[in-house]
């Protein structure tokens, strides 16, 4: 395996999509991890292609869709298990409450509310059974066989029940993604109930495996910096024209899909986290034998059946092109008041900065809404709460930091749970 350690030459590797391909190694590995048929068999033509396609439903003016759910999800949820009470403070673990949100209003989003139009009961399970699955991953994607992991080939099969078409059929608000995919499999007498729900499963690793870690780092590095707290509320009360001091107790907030564009400080503070937490690698393999040719006129022979690993997590560590990268400030990715995009590396601007959805043929496609999705949730967490770390309980206690073991595959989970407490806020009390 070949690593591309100049961030230089990411746009040379990354143009060449035809020649160095990433579905070959997703195509192999997805299937291990998630237990259902290769999509690029002879039993299923013009699968792969169709799935590819569901992926548009993610994006462009079917964004705006996802987020207004997502909105509405956020909110019940919001309304239901945390406005509650007369202002008392309530102490929790960060990581489990950023986890039981994220993960519950994204499955209520992407997969639509149970058969009465509500939760679905079997939430808190699911999310166990998910969590036990999310940490035997890493193996499942080095290819170490599941019989080989304990219970984790009962638990894939308890997850994946819980998409069998009998159930999903009957769930409401369901996204087109969802619908699109689930109509497409019906078309394949060869794709059985356990495969399209080993389909659905995947989405749901797709959709919460990174973002809940990404909620978490957004969240945890806002309580932890004050002053980065208080100026990504403010713009959000001057985005949405609500006064600091109003009490919003009894009041549910919408968020367009513009106004979720404007908050460009909220926004640099999210790419700030996910800059110091992900940890992807975009892997390719060559297709045929060539000559790839890079910056200044050079160019290196490469292999068919080659491996080459771009590594963005070393250029977003790299103090050349991020000042101090070790340290949170959350306006790194603003430059008087706009979007900062201009970064460089010797001297040359850098095409590719930030990374932590992948690049070119393998960018994840649900990038828009995975930001707007971590967006929604700070805007009511910092509308609605007041939050604060558990000084006593947090202050002997050695920093969070990322735990490697999901190096080269995402948001990195933390090392450790944050202690914290939060309380409604109520500005005129
Ligand atoms: C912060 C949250 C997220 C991060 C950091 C993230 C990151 C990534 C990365 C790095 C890849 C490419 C994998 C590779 O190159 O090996 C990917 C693929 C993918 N992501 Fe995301 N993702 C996030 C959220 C989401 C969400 C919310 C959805 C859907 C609702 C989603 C759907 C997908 C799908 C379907 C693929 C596979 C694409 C393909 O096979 O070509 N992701 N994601």
């Amino acid at each position: 395996m070949t690593f591309i350690m100049n961030p230089l030459l990411y746009p040379s590797i990354i143009k060449h999509g035809r020649q160095l391909d990433f579905h070959e190694f997703s195509g192999r590995v997805a299937p291990l991890a998630f237990g259902y048929p290769p999509v690029h068999s002879e039993r299923f033509p013009g699968l792969d292609q169709g799935v590819r396609r569901s992926f548009r439903l993610l994006q462009g003016h079917n964004l705006a869709s996802l987020v207004e759910s997502m909105m509405a999800n956020l909110m019940l949820l919001f309304r239901k298990d945390l406005l509650g009470g007369r202002g008392s403070w309530r102490s929790g673990s960060m990581y489990d409450f950023c986890s039981s949100v994220m993960f519950e209003a994204t499955l209520l989003t992407v997969y639509g509310r149970a058969a009465g139009g509500g939760r679905h009961d079997e939430t808190p399970d699911l999310q166990d059974l998910f969590n036990r699955f999310d940490r035997m991953f890493p193996l499942l994607v080095a290819g170490v066989p599941i019989w080989l992991l304990g219970r984790t080939g009962a638990v894939r099969e308890r997850l994946i029940r819980f998409f069998l078409p009998h159930r999903t059929r009957r769930w409401s608000g369901t996204s087109r993604f969802i619908a699109m995919r689930s109509e497409l499999f019906e078309q394949y007498d060869a794709l059985g109930d356990t495969d399209k729900a080993a389909h659905h499963f995947a989405i749901l690793w797709a959709s919460v495996g990174n973002t809940v870690p990404a909620a978490f780092w957004a969240m945890y590095h806002l309580v932890a910096h004050p002053d980065a707290l208080a100026a990504v509320r403010q713009e959000l009360h001057r985005v949405l024209q609500i006064p600091e001091n109003l009490d919003l107790r009894e009041q549910d907030i919408t968020l367009t899909k513009e106004q979720l564009d404007q908050l460009i400080y909220m926004e640099s503070a999210v790419n700030e986290s996910l800059r110091l937490s992900s940890s992807s690698m975009n892997i390719r393999v060559v297709q045929e034998d060539f000559s790839m040719s890079l910056e200044d006129q050079r160019s290196v022979a490469v292999r068919r059946g080659d491996v080459i690993a771009l590594f963005p997590q070393s250029m977003h560590m790299d103090p050349e092109i991020y000042q101090d990268p070790e340290t949170y400030q959350y306006d790194r990715f603003t430059e008087d008041g706009r979007e900062k995009t201009d970064f460089f590396k010797d001297g040359k601007p850098l095409h590719y900065y930030c990374m932590p959805f992948g690049s070119g043929s393998s960018m994840c496609p649900g990038r828009f809404f995975a930001v707007s999705e971590v967006k929604q949730f700070l805007s009511l967490l910092l509308l609605y709460l007041e939050v604060e770390l558990e000084a006593e309980a947090e202050r002997a206690r050695a920093p969070v930091k990322p735990d490697t073991r999901r190096a080269g595959l995402g948001i990195q989970l933390p090392d450790r749970d944050v202690h914290f407490r939060y309380r409604p806020r109520c500005p005129g009390d």
